[in-house]
């Protein structure tokens, strides 16, 4: 979704705005625009396209420096349409400061009519002009027709967020002071790079790789004052408070191709590496179980759970269907899984043996961030199931998992996915180590385990079969997608994949359920994707892979071993690495994200960037 980024030092700002923005393109956007100001001009210079960073980048004359100081961003429409009038930057006043916002403000149609009231011009249908504008009036009040101060800025930038409901990260310039940037954050993440004469700011870390390598996380209710020599950060209750530095982590530094086409296939190839990171140093083979160093909980505390709550958005809510199987099946805890878009409005009766879980690759959902806020407040421990190390849900949860995938850039989910489903695995191992699980079945789970990455990458061999048949099918609008038990997330998944970045309607269903309306949609032209590996509900599957080729669809059947019967009835069939039933939906996600990308590819769809779609949806 939105991004910022933002310069002040002793280079030309534009440089480094230009690349931040292409870092930040994977979290999806509509539109691009930076503002700059130098030193010897009077005005704020803005560009604005409403389109790609490539495009602004040549709207931008080569070559000359347009300044020292500069803002920009990359917005994801939500408040009017991806017009080059609604993009970003966005000035306030008689273009006295210029202004980018990542979040949303809900009162902004109050603050608007106040503000038209004292005169105030409207040029766009953002709610982000408001704030601009908000900022200007306190601005020129304080000033009261006298000289301009630093202190004038923040003060205004200060009383107009105390005046906004909703979410934001902002960073304002000012026309009068040339090296001066402000940041304001509550709810949308804000990082500050710490360089030498020179200061970086962006909404995530990736734009600040190779720039900077110590950085400061704005918190909510913080205003940054950034200067190229000095930060100073200003809390709403607590004054002026010292900025926490860190060292940015050199897992946000993979941020190239290398090689690779697009990023979700690099991803994809990732995966055997990515669950390798997952499962690293967190196998106990003495005591069969796994070990984690954050849940902040004691075995004895967690030894008195008795229901879990897991919780997340689009993919990661998948993984949480996957959990929901795995912790059932090896643990025998009960869990329920609840969008999170849903639990945060939902009340619903638990008590206070139950914790939840926020899984989120981002760690910067709104709606997971908001759910697993309101389960804090109702007194259940938090936990995140979370990628990005420092994010908002990481800091918010009382505790949980990081996943160690790097950094996933191609905007539909895939080795966070795998990696989602391994730590889960290992936290049912745990959890069923904690009660009736036998030393004996722990370990087999953990040699499973360790043999999952070189079976992933066994997997990954399927690809040139996987390319014929996605050159067979591409044409198809309607995909089916079935499997049962453990599979039936992975179907719901391999569907979400392909919808997300080919833009084909695709179902998923619990196979034995398509009887009950889906099956209406099987015709000739309609591909089913039967998940059909032996194992308990393998004869069930095979009965409504029977029932769709007797009605004449398609059948694309992956399959773990030599099925002749299979073989008879599917039109195509993928062999993957046998595993056990729990573990399937890790290894036979694999041809179905080859499936989504080179489908995608041969329709000519921008695989890493989705129309309408955004990497980290900040907004509800
Ligand atoms: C967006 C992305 C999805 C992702 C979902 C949840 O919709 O496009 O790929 O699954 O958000 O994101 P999270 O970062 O919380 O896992």
């Amino acid at each position: 979704m939105c991004g910022i980024v933002g310069y002040t030092g002793n280079n030309d700002a534009c440089a480094f705005l230009i690349t931040g923005l292409q870092r930040l393109e994977y979290r999806g956007y509509d539109s691009a625009g930076i503002a700059t100001l130098s030193s010897d001009s009077p005005r704020i210079q803005t560009t604005k396209v409403a389109g790609r960073v490539a495009q602004l980048e040549s709207a931008l004359a080569a070559g000359t420096i347009r300044g020292r100081l500069g803002i920009g961003h990359t917005r994801w429409a939500t408040h009017g349409a991806a017009t080059e009038i609604n993009a970003h930057p966005h000035s306030g006043g008689r273009s006295v400061l210029s202004l980018v916002h990542n979040g949303v403000i809900e009162n902004y149609e109050s603050l608007k009519t106040d503000l038209q009231a004292k005169g105030f011009e409207f040029v766009s249908q953002t709610d982000t002009e408001v704030i601009a504008h908000l900022v200007a009036d306190h601005y020129a009040q304080l000033q009261a027709g006298g000289e301009p101060t630093v202190e004038h800025c923040v003060e205004a930038v200060q009383t107009a967020v105390s005046q906004l409901r909703g979410t934001y990260g902002l960073l304002v310039m000012f026309r009068d002071f040339p090296d001066l940037l402000i940041a304001a954050r509550c709810g949308s993440p804000l990082v500050i790079g710490v360089g030498k004469g020179e200061q970086f700011v962006a909404s995530d870390t990736s734009p600040l790789v190779g720039f900077a390598d110590r950085i400061v996380y704005l918190a909510d209710h913080q205003v940054a004052v950034i200067r190229p020599e000095s930060i100073q950060v200003l809390h709403r209750d607590q004054g002026r408070v010292r900025p926490d530095v860190h060292v940015l982590s050199s897992d946000s530094v993979d941020v190239n191709m290398e090689g690779f086409n697009h990023f979700m296939l690099k991803e994809i190839y990732e995966q055997p590496q990515s669950i390798q990171n997952a499962l690293r140093g967190r196998l106990d083979r003495d005591n069969a179980t796994a070990k984690f160093g954050g849940l902040n909980l004691t075995p004895q505390q967690l030894r008195g759970v008795q229901r879990i709550v897991l919780t997340g958005c689009g993919t990661s809510w998948h993984s949480a269907l996957v959990g929901e199987y795995l912790i059932e099946e090896l643990a025998r805890v009960p869990v329920e899984v609840e969008y999170a878009s849903e639990l945060r409005y939902r009340n619903p009766p638990t008590d206070h043996a139950t914790i939840v879980f926020g899984i989120t690759q981002s760690g910067e959902t709104a709606d997971t961030l908001a759910a697993l806020r309101e389960m804090k407040r109702k007194g259940h421990h938090t936990l995140a199931i979370c990628n990005v190390i420092g994010s908002s849900i990481a800091q918010a949860a009382d505790g949980g998992i990081y996943l160690h995938a790097g950094p996933e850039i191609g905007v539909a989910s895939t080795k966070a996915f795998t990696s989602q489903l391994t730590v889960l695995t290992m936290l049912a191992l745990y959890f069923g180590r904690l009660r009736h699980l036998s030393f004996e079945a722990g370990q087999r789970v953990i040699e499973q385990l360790e043999r999952l990455p070189h079976l992933v990458e066994q997997a990954l061999a399927c690809h040139d079969q996987v390319k014929e048949i996605a050159a067979h099918y591409h044409t198809a609008n309607n995909f089916l997608y079935l499997g049962r038990k453990f599979n039936f997330p992975t179907a719901l998944e391999g569907a979400l994949k392909l919808k997300e970045i080919s833009y084909i309607h695709a179902e998923g269903y619990p196979a034995a359920e398509m009887k009950h309306g889906p099956i209406a949609l099987v015709d000739e032209h309609t591909p089913s994707v039967f998940i059909v590996p032996q194992g308990t509900v393998y004869e069930k599957v095979l009965s409504n892979l029977q029932e769709v080729k007797a009605r004449g669809g398609p059948v694309i059947a992956i399959v773990d071993h030599d099925d002749p019967q299979v073989a008879r009835l599917a039109d195509n069939v993928i062999r993957i690495p046998q595993v056990e039933d729990f573990l399937q939906p890790i290894v036979a996600s694999i041809p179905l994200q080859l499936l989504s990308y080179e489908i995608a590819l041969l329709r000519g769809c921008d695989v890493d960037k989705p129309r309408n779609l955004a990497k980290s949806v900040t907004v509800e």
